[in-house]
């Protein structure tokens, strides 16, 4: 059954799902200079999903485990990380390819091409209510995306990096968009620090097929 949810993006990496679950990826809030709101400000969180311990991603996920015990589902090193391992009852550690159930969510690992202190970065698909949403995580453009939606069928949402410095900017994201081909897409990691100034503007006006949504930190959209 399709039920629409609700998508904030918090800023940076961070993206709130509201739908049957709550789920947080990438929760960077405190000392994160675009965020909308503050870890108090949350609502319990059923599963937290962390694309790397880079610090702009792992951010608050102790606080968050320990508050709420969410779930956990990550790369197996990253599950055994300080601030995850024994925070909460049901820290789960995958790896890329793998397929995490919870009750009625599925939360898949996908390839990054970037780096971690553990384990390998990663992106997520993740399905619930009946939609499949696309977090990349840090990631260059990689020509594989194109099997995204053939293993895991159409990408309703797609939340990708356009920062550049680190990861893909608005030209390789663009094209990253014609290989996934997204409903909607929603541009992050980007004007949170002078590095990673980027034009989103720019990136709407390149995306053709799939519809570009951007977001203010805080802002939310209806899948
Ligand atoms: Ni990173
Ligand atoms: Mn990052």
């Amino acid at each position: 059954m399709v039920i629409s949810m609700k998508i904030t993006w918090l800023g940076h990496a961070a993206v709130l799902i509201e739908g049957s679950k709550t789920i947080l990826i990438d929760p960077f809030l405190t000392n994160n200079p675009t965020a909308s709101l503050s870890v108090d400000k949350l609502p319990k969180i059923d599963i937290v999903l962390v694309t790397h311990d880079h610090f702009d991603h792992l951010g608050d996920t102790k606080a968050i485990l320990e508050r709420d015990k969410s779930a956990f589902f990550g790369v197996h090193e990253l599950s055994l990380h300080q601030d995850i391992a024994g925070k909460s009852d049901e820290i789960v550690g995958g790896n890329i390819g793998g397929t995490y159930h919870f009750e009625d969510v599925s939360a898949s690992l996908t390839p990054a091409i970037h780096s971690a202190e553990v384990g390998a970065p990663s992106g997520y698909i993740i399905k619930l209510d009946g939609h499949t949403l696309y977090h990349s995580g840090d990631t260059a453009l990689f020509s594989d995306m194109k099997l995204l939606p053939q293993l895991y069928g159409d990408i309703d949402i797609a939340f990708l990096p356009i920062g550049g410095h680190y990861t893909m900017d608005v030209p390789a994201a663009v094209q990253a968009v014609n290989y996934i081909r997204p409903k909607q897409v929603v541009p992050i990691h980007y004007n949170t620090w002078p590095p990673i100034a980027a034009d989103a503007d720019a990136f709407k006006s390149h995306v053709h097929g799939s519809k570009a949504l951007i977001l203010q930190p805080g802002e939310s959209c209806e899948v």
